[in-house]
């Protein structure tokens, strides 16, 4: 039986692209060959490259304005280092939000490169809030922020006017929700969440604000370079491009993100809404910050854990159990999570609080 899964990442995509994605394996294109066999430079595979980046930057509205879609390697993580090497100029200094794990390592990774200023973090209170009241430096070479707390279970709502390069981590809420994308100049996100396997990481770009740090950027990780190359300066992920591409399609065919952002917002009112109302239950974290793709909540009494573990487990639910910096219960209901699955999880709440009558 399927699960209802609501892992964190690497974590559910749509059915009907696990089904395309494994003919591909066994016959690419009616091609007689897998599509992990053929060079990336074959006609097909460039068509692909091509579709999903044109595709990425449609979806987002960004055609035309600009952008770039490159499909990389090394994971948001390695964003974390190629964003102060492509932006950071020497002797320069960016400005940094902290609202979480991912965030922090995200500074870390640019403190080596000058002057990070942290404009304000909600550390203290274990990343329970997003704040708001900051000052981004206008001498700012950049600010970096991170759109969704996948740990933690914020997400901002809002985000800062500067004339300074805005740079988000988006990787586990990108595609889900409408924005205005121009307000950024560069966007990462690893695909695992919302967009297809492990193994590539889009990054939107606006080719304008890049060529100014002053550095020496080796190859690999400079933008430039791989803009070059069309998102080939080497062998790409082909497989995991595929995939998102795939995942793509499916949104675009489902009304694009404005299409998924309405099931989003029904997805999380539902869970939230129990949160809220069940006594056994409370959320972690503040309500006008709360991700409508991570929920993160736990038992006011944790004698009923055993029992609400069993129940879940029961019911074919799989992968809420909290992150271990946060503990209790997180839900991630990323885009190709069905409401039944969520409405599942919402049956097996109040059955724990009638058996706790
Ligand atoms: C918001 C956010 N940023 C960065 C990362 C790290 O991504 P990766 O494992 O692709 O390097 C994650 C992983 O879950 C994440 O949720």
């Amino acid at each position: 039986m399927k699960k209802h899964n609501y892992s964190a990442g690497p974590c559910i995509l749509p059915q009907e692209v696990f089904e395309k994605a494994s003919q591909a394996i066994l016959n690419f294109n009616n091609s007689g060959l897998s599509i992990l066999e053929i060079s990336h430079r074959s006609k097909d595979f460039v068509a692909v490259m091509d579709e999903a980046r044109a595709l990425a930057l449609e979806l987002l509205g960004l055609e035309g304005k600009g952008y770039q879609a490159l499909f990389l390697q090394g994971g948001a993580s390695l964003e974390f280092l190629m964003v102060p090497y492509n932006l950071m100029k020497i002797d320069g200094k960016a400005a940094y939000l902290d609202t979480g794990t991912w965030a922090s390592g995200a500074i870390k990774e640019a403190k080596p490169f000058g002057e990070t200023l942290v404009v304000a973090s909600s550390k203290e209170s274990n990343y329970t809030f997003i704040p708001k009241d900051y000052i981004i430096p206008t001498d700012a070479n950049y600010f970096h922020c991170t759109s969704n707390n996948t740990i933690f279970g914020t997400q901002m709502k809002s985000f800062p006017e500067t004339n300074v390069p805005v740079v988000c981590d988006m990787s586990s809420d990108i595609f889900s929700r409408t924005l205005d994308f121009s307000k950024f100049d560069i966007i990462y996100a690893g695909a695992q969440k919302n967009m297809g396997p492990a193994g590539a990481t889009l990054v939107v770009v606006k080719e304008e604000i890049l060529g100014k740090s002053g550095r020496n950027i080796p190859g690999i990780i400079n933008y430039e370079q791989h803009i070059s190359k069309e998102s080939m300066y080497n062998t790409p992920p082909v497989f995991a491009v595929y995939t998102s591409l795939l995942t793509l399609q499916w949104l675009k065919n489902k009304g694009g993100i404005a299409g998924i952002e309405k099931e989003n917002e029904a997805k999380a009112a539902l869970l939230y809404a129990e949160i809220d109302r069940n006594p056994l239950f409370k959320g972690v974290v503040a309500t006008e910050d709360r991700s409508t793709m991570n929920a993160t909540f736990t038992l006011n009494n944790e004698a009923h854990q055993e029992i609400f573990d069993a129940m879940w487990k029961a019911a074919g639910i799989s992968g809420i159990n909290g992150h271990r910096s946060v503990g209790g219960y997180r839900a991630s209901m990323y885009n190709a999570l069905p409401i039944e699955s969520v409405q599942v999880l919402v049956d097996v709440m109040k059955e724990l609080e009638k058996s706790a009558q």
